[in-house]
């Protein structure tokens, strides 16, 4: 396999034969200088392995990508959607691999087994911008450097608000996709401050018709909860459906907590659906093609880079939501 700086040497001696050869033709200027895949005053071609379509988080933080990385803004995309499927997104790396792109960015689903795929994109010489979610890896140095929301933290702020407003419930948790890093990592607080409290979890996968299912199953086999810490609205509101059709009052018997700030989580707070929101701000795709185009250029980058979240409770007003942009 061709390393990435065989192929920089490559694109470079083909782009200066071609450079001189129109020179020779036209007596003149060799006109654009735009080498694809330079990296250097060309467009930059990145891979984005994006883990799927699962929440409405996850379409608006699409939307913010997509609108970064455009050709009028010096990038070319090739944006690929996993399904929340690991083994996809390997393929979807290694394609990227193929294809020799100046960048990878991905946002993993789940935090193992990205060791080898890793290594492959390192021995290649293909930076990769880690998005969104972290990994666990025996690689060293496997990543140019990682956006995203700090879980850890958004857990810490549920907690407390739970045990400033909720300091009794009984508390069923409604996990996210297991093994990924929203879910672990929201989740560590939780379990840590507040574990005598947990009667049950499942997970909802992130999904809606996923977190409506593991709430069907809760109330049967948890009559006794008071609250649902769900992680993520989607999944909040899939609980929604299925209290309301339990014929029970959520927001009032079953308490919710909740995760994201998209929207339609955001009405039912305002509704007195749900209790509490702590936001996942999902909007960062220009900070992340700025990354992208500081480690293709060689610039010094942070190791790691927060995206700040507020969080709602039922004070929410109609104007904040409908200025929402996702
Ligand atoms: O990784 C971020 C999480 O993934 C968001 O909370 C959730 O909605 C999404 O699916």
């Amino acid at each position: 396999m061709k390393t990435k700086s065989t192929r920089r040497w490559v694109v470079g001696a083909v782009a200066a034969f071609a450079a001189l050869s129109l020179a020779a033709c036209s007596g003149g200027s060799s006109g654009s200088d735009d080498t694809k895949g330079s990296g250097d005053s060309g467009t930059i071609s990145v891979g984005f392995s994006q883990l799927g379509a699962e929440s409405g988080w996850r379409t608006a933080n699409t939307e913010s990508v997509k609108a970064a990385f455009t050709k009028d803004k010096g990038f070319d995309l090739t944006f690929v959607d996993a399904q929340q499927k690991q083994e996809n997104q390997i393929k979807a790396i290694r394609d990227f691999i193929d294809q020799g792109v100046d960048a990878i960015a991905f946002s993993p689903v789940v935090e193992t087994g990205w060791d080898q795929v890793l290594q492959e994109a390192k021995d290649a010489e293909i930076p990769v911008v880690l998005v969104d979610r972290t990994v666990k890896t025996s690689v060293s140095d496997p990543y140019a450097t990682y956006i995203g929301n700090d879980f850890t933290k958004e857990g810490e702020t549920a907690v407390a608000w739970i045990k400033k407003n909720a300091a009794d419930a009984k508390i069923f948790e409604l996990q996210g996709t297991l093994g990924s890093s929203a879910q672990v990592d929201r989740e560590k607080p939780v379990d840590a401050e507040l574990g005598s409290q947990i009667i049950g979890k499942a997970s909802g996968n992130f999904t809606r018709a996923e977190g409506k299912a593991a709430t069907e199953a809760a109330l049967q086999a948890y009559p006794d909860m008071t609250m649902i810490v769900s992680h993520n609205d989607d999944m909040a509101l899939g609980a929604i459906e299925a209290i309301e059709a339990a014929g029970k009052k959520p927001g009032t018997d079953i308490k919710i907590v909740s995760f994201d700030g998209v929207r339609d989580g955001l009405q039912a707070l305002h509704d007195k659906k749900i209790n509490y929101i702590v936001e996942c701000n999902p909007v960062y795709g220009d900070q992340i093609a700025d990354l992208v185009k500081k480690v293709v250029g060689g610039e010094d980058v942070p190791t790691r880079t927060i995206v700040p979240d507020e969080a709602f409770d039922q004070t929410i007003t109609q104007e904040t939501i409908d200025a929402r942009k996702y």
